[in-house]
């Protein structure tokens, strides 16, 4: 197991950063958090780049996809993952409906993850009108993380939630997204949910770091969502997130514990009870009131 380094000897990742990780072929690795406890972990952890992905509205906040979340809601939680991060990228998602109607829509939203929530960078979803809108972001001074092959936020419109590039003109579909979103000046990319072997062929056009999720192993990083990996929910698992860890089952099996210990009168112990002099007790005691029946 390789040992992150100290985290206070950890300098800033920086888009100077990730670009020199692809040269020297440094696998960059990318993780989703959505509060301060979250945020805290994956910066021990050693991460390179922390996304508070739109996918907090499915993971923790009850909806039933990323497309409700709203601007206010992301920026609430993005300002707690800030609170808890000091070296990796910090990566703001702009949520549907935040960024598609104009540039000046789309700068706003990306500005005001930046100076609200103190994101590094944005992320957007989708090529076509999209690059156009990643361009004016970058135009404004906020850089941007493109997203293409299966998008959340358009899944409706790409047949549900499957692998994307599955055909031929497809898959020059994505390569078309991806090289717009490349001229338009994003510094990096999201592959997701696309066959390993359509990522290979559109990686020799690639000169941006590239991270993947469900995108085979030839990019130049790796995303997970955290509650994926560490299935804090066993609901729903994609095909592409592996289990690195039990967390829901964990949870369960200490709330159920917590629960018969208060109903079998086993908790609290008196380790868990404080403790008061005995003459101050006995003081108290004797101005008690006496109950009148
Ligand atoms: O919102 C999200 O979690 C994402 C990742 C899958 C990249 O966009």
């Amino acid at each position: 197991m390789s040992t992150p380094p100290r985290q206070d000897q950890r300098k800033r990742v920086t888009l100077t950063k990730l670009a020199e990780m692809r040269a020297l072929g440094e696998p960059i690795v990318m993780i989703t958090a959505y509060d301060h406890p979250s945020a805290l972990v994956v910066e021990q952890a050693g991460v390179d780049i922390v996304l508070v992905g739109d996918s907090a509205a499915n993971n923790v906040l009850g909806y039933p996809d990323t497309v409700p979340v709203t601007v206010e809601e992301l920026l609430m939680l993005t300002r707690a993952v800030r609170r808890g991060l000091k070296a990796p990228l910090l990566i703001g998602d702009l949520p549907f409906g935040s960024y598609e109607a104009s540039d000046s829509l789309a700068i706003e939203t990306a500005q005001r993850f930046v100076k609200e929530a103190g994101c590094d960078a944005v992320k957007l979803e989708g090529g076509g009108a999209s690059a156009e809108r990643a361009q004016a972001i970058v135009r404004a001074g906020v850089p941007v993380m493109g997203h293409v092959g299966l998008t959340p936020q358009t899944a409706t419109m790409l047949g549900g939630y499957r692998a994307q590039g599955r055909t031929a003109a497809r898959a020059q579909q994505v390569l078309d997204d991806a090289l717009a979103l490349q001229e338009a000046g994003c510094f990096s990319l999201v592959f997701e949910a696309i066959p390993a072997e359509v990522t290979d062929a559109i990686m020799t056009r690639m000169e941006i770091p590239v991270i993947g999720i469900g995108a085979g192993s030839s990019t130049d990083g790796q995303v997970l969502v955290l509650h994926d990996l560490l299935a804090i929910h066993d609901d729903f698992q994609p095909k592409f997130a592996k289990r690195f860890a039990a967390v829901k089952e964990e949870m369960l099996r200490g709330v159920t514990a917590y629960a018969d210990e208060v109903r079998g009168r086993r908790f609290p112990a008196p380790e868990h009870t404080y403790g008061i002099a005995p003459e101050e007790l006995e003081r108290f005691r004797a101005a008690l009131a006496p109950i009148r029946r």
